[in-house]
This record gives structure tokens, sequence and C-alpha cells, in this order.
């Protein structure tokens, strides 16, 4: 379609001398002739003083005889592709590299995810962040960027003080210890801190400040106390992900950054873009960038806070990746902080694009049949015990079917992360495990299943050999062509807003038009040259259809 917009702006330049009005093309419904609509016509007729149906006739008049076009309505035109063009066009075009681009050839991003926290257990707060992260850098590849992953663990900060009070009360030996043992003990901690403060006391949050002064300043005991539960925190996170198929290149945590924020924190007080508070503490004004509350960088009693490792890591990544574009893949909670750690940034005369990959949160339907958040007040949801009763639903659900437990994983994790992309980010997903797992719809099963049987075609064709078809038509074949040929423009053209979930839209689109394919297109039992025609494209159906998945992170089945 690009070439034809290219080809109608310069007829509507020749024509009227207008070079100001977009050409669009929208997909025309079933029972509607012509594959492609443009309103172009219409947009003009006023400006040109004609009738819309007149403009069309002009318009089309000026265009050659590669496509069919015709008039629609009140002055739609339509446009019909040729079958054959489009095979010909996927045949010119197609190669291992099919659907990439090197649009972001020298151009390198950071993407950060799932950025987990140490001392609690991987809860469902933090698929999101996995999946749109591992999702973002496939694109991003697929466009030609280089990509540096970087797991940015929430490892300092109040999380390990309220971790070693807790333990201390528990009673608990540190051999002993598991991370469900820690993710307790973290919650009634909190709580108890919550109920001191109500009464006004102070003594557990002093001790936890405490702990925390002690393990900045390599206490021993905190120095122990944190390399034991790290290791835990660790090995746990690192299992979790292995589940998911997601993993990252680098994994620098919050406390790695905690020393050269301070120091940075000194070089900008003193050449004058932070300031000093009173009580010590120390902030950084962000008027200029129209945000009136200053960017809290130093505690009053000189630790560090989350900002000051955040300050420090964007020039760590500055100085050692030099990076055009950082994505931090970080809940909606975050919005306003990460705007103040980027307007930080510009102040600081860093230039790099920064984008908060933000997202809304995973809902379930409660007993009250009332729309909640999933981990919510009633307890946290983990993901361990969220990825164990995935795969006990399809365990069921193919109960006759006698999958591997590699294919069963493959399954339960495409179900969950293809759900997490059915709408855009933004808004918030509901975890409805009928419609998540189920082999029919929107789902992720219904397109990895739709890709099995292909393999499956692809598999008993093997012995068969291929004849010549040059002259065989497509027709009964337009449908998939069409939405075969799309992919190389959606990869490119989501990219720039990162618009991930259009990917899924996608998929489930190819996997539905493969569906109708099938059922009125015989290729087994067809004669050689349609076998062979038709064995070609769904080669290549395969072929887009996995990438298209894979891009977010959705492995495919052996059997299903
Ligand atoms: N660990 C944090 C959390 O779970 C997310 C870290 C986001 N990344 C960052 N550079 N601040 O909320």
């Amino acid at each position: 379609m690009e070439n034809l917009k290219t080809q109608i702006k310069g007829i509507i330049k020749a024509l009227y001398d207008i070079d100001d009005t977009p050409v669009d093309f929208s997909e025309v419904p079933a029972n509607i002739a012509g594959d492609y609509s443009t309103n172009i016509a219409m947009r003009l007729a006023k400006r040109v003083g004609k009738n819309p149906r007149q403009v069309a006739e002009e318009i089309i008049a000026k265009l050659g005889d590669e496509y069919v076009f015709m008039i629609a309505g009140p002055g739609f035109i339509n446009v019909e592709v040729s079958a054959k063009k489009l095979q010909e066009k996927l045949a010119s075009e197609f190669s291992e590299n099919y659907g990439s681009n090197n649009s972001g050839e020298g151009k390198t991003a950071i993407v950060e995810f799932p950025s987990t926290n140490m001392a609690k257990p991987y809860s469902v707060g933090h698929l999101r962040p996995g999946t749109q992260g591992w999702a973002t850098k496939k694109l991003l590849e697929a466009n030609g960027w280089k990509v540096i992953t970087d797991n940015h663990l929430g490892d300092t900060g109040t999380p390990f003080g309220v971790w070693v009070v807790g333990f201390l009360r528990s009673g608990k030996s540190l051999d002993e210890v598991t991370i469900y043992d820690l993710g307790q003990i973290y919650i009634d901690t909190k709580k108890a801190l919550k109920e001191e403060a109500a009464e006004g006391k102070h003594e557990l949050a002093d001790q936890t400040q405490e702990w925390l002064q002690k393990l900045e300043a390599k206490d021993a005991q905190a120095v122990e106390y944190s390399e034991r539960f790290n290791k835990i925190s660790l090995d746990h996170i690192h299992n979790v992900m292995k589940r998911m198929s997601i993993s990252t290149d680098l994994e620098l945590g919050e406390s790695f950054y905690a020393e050269p924020g301070k120091e940075l924190v000194q070089k900008f007080l003193a050449e004058g873009k932070f300031e000093q508070n009173d009580d010590g503490s120390v902030i950084c004004r962000l008027d200029e960038a129209g945000i009136d509350v200053p960017m809290l960088v130093l505690k009053s009693n000189g630790t560090a806070l989350y900002a000051t490792t955040d300050l420090a890591c964007m020039f760590y990544r500055k100085e050692h990746y030099n990076p055009d574009l950082v994505v931090y893949c970080v809940g909606a909670e975050q919005k306003f902080y990460f705007e103040q750690l980027f307007a930080m940034g510009k102040k600081l005369g860093l230039t790099q694009e920064n984008f908060h990959l933000w997202f809304g949160t995973i809902d379930i339907v409660n007993d009250e049949g009332k729309r909640e958040k999933m981990s919510s007040r009633k307890g946290v949801v983990l993901l361990e015990a969220m990825l164990d009763d995935a795969e006990a639903r399809v365990r069921k659900n193919f109960a006759n079917s006698e999958l591997s437990d590699e294919d069963i994983r493959r399954i339960a994790t495409g179900a969950i992360k293809f759900s997490d992309f059915v709408a855009d980010r933004k808004m918030g997903i509901l975890y409805d495990p009928d419609k998540i797992f189920a082999l029919t719809g929107f789902s992720g099963p219904f397109c990895q299943y739709a890709d099995v049987r292909l393999r499956r075609i692809i598999e008993k064709n093997k012995d068969f050999v291929r004849v010549d078809f040059v002259d065989y038509d497509f027709v009964a074949e337009k449908d998939l062509l069409i939405q075969i040929n799309k992919f190389p423009e959606l990869v490119s053209g989501v990219v720039e807003k990162l618009e991930l979930h259009k990917i899924a839209g996608y998929c489930f689109e190819l996997a539905q038009a493969l569906n109708r394919y099938y059922e009125k297109t015989p290729i087994l039992q067809a004669e050689d040259k349609e076998r062979s025609a038709r064995l070609w494209l769904i080669e290549k159906a395969d072929f887009v259809l996995s990438k298209a998945l894979d891009l977010l992170g959705v492995e495919i089945p052996e059997k299903m």
C-alpha cells in the first residue's frame, strides 16, 4: 500500500496542487468489493470545489492498471489487489529475515525488566514488567537495534532493614529460612511497622534504619544477612525467570548505585544544580520542566534513596553503553517518579530518550463478583503459584494429548504472556482463566495451535516432491496472502510507540485467516501444482506466525 499512497499523493499534487493531506487506507469488510479503501476524495472535495465522486474519478483516471479501482458509496476509492501480485511480492521479499528491518541500525537501547525486589518472593506484580520488557527487547531487535537488557534489582532501601528486623523477631535461623519465609516475614513486619506508627511509636522503624545504615557502613553482620538473603532471593528470581523463558544481559541492582549516587549528589550540589535543605537532605528542582515537586535525592541522615540510585544508574549507563533509548518497564504507580527522574536527567545534560513503559494492574473477579487487583489486601499471589495453576489447567485441557512437560510449560506460559498483550498495555488485565487458556478466541493457545497445525501439514508433506507453480493464481490464498504481507509493515509500524498489543492482534488475525483457509482448501489431496504452491505459502505462514509470537515471547509447542 505504501507505493500506492505515494502514487496518489503525487496525483493530488499534480491535479490540485495540494500536498498537505495524508492518504490512508483501511481494510474493506468482506461483504464490500475491494480489499482496501481510502476516503481521500471525500476529504478533498470541499477544498477543490467538486463533489467527492468526481474527485475520486479524476484520481482513478490517473492511476495505472496495477490494481483494480472502484468508487464506492459517497466517494470512497476502493482498491482490489491481485492475489498473484501479492504472492510475487512475498516471494521477492521473503528471506530468513522477513519481517525484520534495519531502521534501528547503529542505535542502542537499554531495556530494563523485570526489576524484581529481593527479600520478597516473585509475585504476579512483576509479571507484566517481565513479559512487556522481553517483548520490547524482541521488537527493538527486529527493527535492527542493539539491545542490552538489565534486571534492575531492588536490593537496597527499606526492604533490607524491614527484612532483618522481621527476621530477628521471627526467631528463624539463617540456614533454614526460605524465600517464602522471607516473604511472610516481610509482610508481618510491614504490618507491625504500620501498627507501631499508628500508635505514634517508632522503635521498629528506628531499628530498620539502623540496619540500613549498618549495611551501608559494611558492618559484618549486616553484610552476612544481606549476602545470604540475596542468594536465596536471586536463586528464586532466576528460577521463575527461567520458567517464563526470560533473561537479561545485566543484573545491576540498586545497591550497586548507592555509593556512586551519593558522590554524584555531592558533585551536583557543588555545581549548584542541587540544593541542600536545612535538615541536610538534598533536592533537585524541576520547575524548568514544569514539575513543581522537586526530586529528593538524599535523605537528611545522608543515606541514599531510590532516586539516588537511579541518578547514578543513568550516568553509569551513559558512560558504559551510551544508549539512544532507555526503556523502563515498571507499573503505572511510578509514573510521576519517572517523570521527575527523566526531567532530572535532562537538567543534568543527559540526552537519551527515556521511555517509561507502564501498564495497568492484573485484576480478578473476587468472590463478591467485583473486580479487584490480583495481589490485594487478601495476600500476594506468587508468580510460581500462578504458573503451577496454569500448568494444571493446561494438563487438564489437554488430558488426551500426551503432552511433554516442556510443551505444557510452553502452552501455560504462552497463554499467560499472550494475555498480557490482548489490550493496550495501559489497560488493566482481567485474569480470566476460561478465556486465557481457551483453544478458541483471542488467546495464546488459539494462535499456538494454528501454528502447530501448520507444522503438522509441513511435516506430513516432507517427502512430497514439489513441482513448479509459477502460473498458479493464488486466488484461494488471497486472504492469507494479505495477512502475511502485512507483517513487515507491522513490525516497523509498532516500534515507534512500542505498541506490542498490535502484534497480538495480528497473530490472532493471521491465525483466523489460517483457520478459514484450512476449512476450505485441501493441501494433501490437492493436485501437485496446487499442493506445491500451497505448501510454499504454508511455510511462509509458519515463519511469520511463529516469528510474531516469538516477538511476544510466546513459544510454539511441539504437540498440542
Ligand atoms: N524494583 C522496582 C519495583 O519493583 C522497580 C525498579 C524500576 N527501575 C528503576 N530503575 N527504578 O518497584
